[in-house]
């Protein structure tokens, strides 16, 4: 990936051809070295923590979420709806390309929102699921190679749980956005195995974490607030084994190794903040994706850029703890103060929050069966 100075929100780059998306086989060849190691000491100690903590936390999806549940997508859309407020100058300025919508198209927007969100979620949680089968392999040290064998579970697991909730009870999904597949292609095909830690474990599951965090915090929908809840507390350990592994690699590369690092975090940052630019969304119900994503640029408002910003909030934390905010010239901070997240970083970073997000252990311990 290159970084050269452009405008980051220039329609023209944030929607995005994906005709090379419509196989249901996506390959892409990699360049990575599988690394057996005979080193078989279990020398760190925060990653054996880390390992035995998910032993423990395993969870069945069959057995453990309320699959029973009835979903009534009119409703759950509508409760998701403040964080649709972002489009509401669509609806209210007279220069609008949806000007027209009346509220039968705008309660099906919200419908198409919910289940696009939910897909992404679901493709993003395979590309987890992809990401950490090759980390078994790339990664020198057996601490790391163990716990990433749990992730594969809890990945495995979690692209179950939503695709069952999309096919059960949203009637379908939406393709994976080709914003997130850009950026999940550019992850897996870099050969350096910290660049599969840093683009999944820190970038693409931050800021699940904390997309996870708001749903989970606003929908009343049982089944669903249940299955973000238990995602989120495995989500949290793998945030938190990106964080604990590339701090020790981190601190033995070279400023220019380090640069390139960095750069490559800026650009799956915008990766992952296009992503919400919705553009299957906008094209199935018959609006042109370019210009709406203009029109919002054209007129920002408080409650875009707030939703947009609070996505980043375990992110740019984790970037700090892993000296990647400052590290050479602080170009890092420069750019995520241009895009306007940079204060997110005194949050609390997730190696700090992941036993205080294990709502399984929390659940046992209370009594109620969780197998
Ligand atoms: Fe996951
Ligand atoms: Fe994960």
């Amino acid at each position: 990936m290159t970084t050269v100075d452009r405008n980051y929100n220039d329609a023209d780059e944030i929607v995005m051809e994906r005709s090379h998306l419509d196989e249901v086989i996506h390959e892409i060849d990699i360049n990575s070295k599988v690394l057996f190691t005979w080193d078989y000491e279990r020398s760190r100690t925060a990653l054996v923590k880390l390992y035995e903590k998910a032993k423990t936390s395993q969870w069945n999806a069959t057995t453990d979420l309320p699959w029973e549940t009835e979903v009534d997508n009119e409703r759950l859309a509508s409760e998701m709806g403040g964080s649709n407020e972002r489009f509401n100058v669509l609806r209210e300025n007279p220069g609008s390309p949806v000007r027209h919508w009346g509220e039968a198209e705008w309660t099906r927007f919200r419908i198409e929102m919910q289940n696009f969100m939910l897909s992404q979620f679901l493709h993003g949680e395979q590309g987890a699921l992809v990401c950490t089968g090759l980390i078994t392999s790339t990664v020198p040290w057996i601490d790391a190679k163990y716990y990433a064998a749990t992730q594969v579970m809890d990945e495995a697991r979690h692209v179950e749980v939503f695709g069952r909730y999309l096919d059960e009870k949203m009637g379908g999904t939406y393709p994976i956005s080709p914003q997130l597949a850009s950026l999940l292609d550019s992850i897996i095909v870099d050969g350096r195995w910290d660049i599969t830690y840093l683009g999944m474990q820190i970038m693409v599951e931050g800021l699940a974490l904390a997309a996870f965090g708001l749903m989970h915090m606003i929908t009343q929908e049982p089944l669903l607030k249940k299955l973000l809840r238990y995602v989120m507390s495995d989500e949290a350990r793998h945030v938190a084994f990106g964080v604990l592994s590339l701090k020790e690699f981190y601190a033995g590369l070279s400023a220019p190794e380090i640069r390139s690092r960095q750069e490559f975090a800026f650009e799956a940052a915008l990766a992952l903040r296009n992503r919400f630019s919705a553009q299957d969304v906008w094209s199935r119900l018959g609006a042109d994706p370019k210009a709406v994503v203009r029109f919002l640029n054209q007129n920002p408002n408080p409650g875009e850029q707030m939703f947009q910003t609070m996505l980043f909030s375990k992110i740019v934390p984790n970037c700090k703890k892993l000296g990647l905010l400052d590290a050479g010239d602080g170009w890092l901070r420069q750019k995520f103060t241009e895009i306007g997240i940079i204060q997110f970083e005194d949050w609390v970073d997730t190696t700090e929050e992941y036993g205080t997000l294990d709502a399984v252990a929390a659940d046992r311990v209370e009594g109620e069966p969780a197998a």
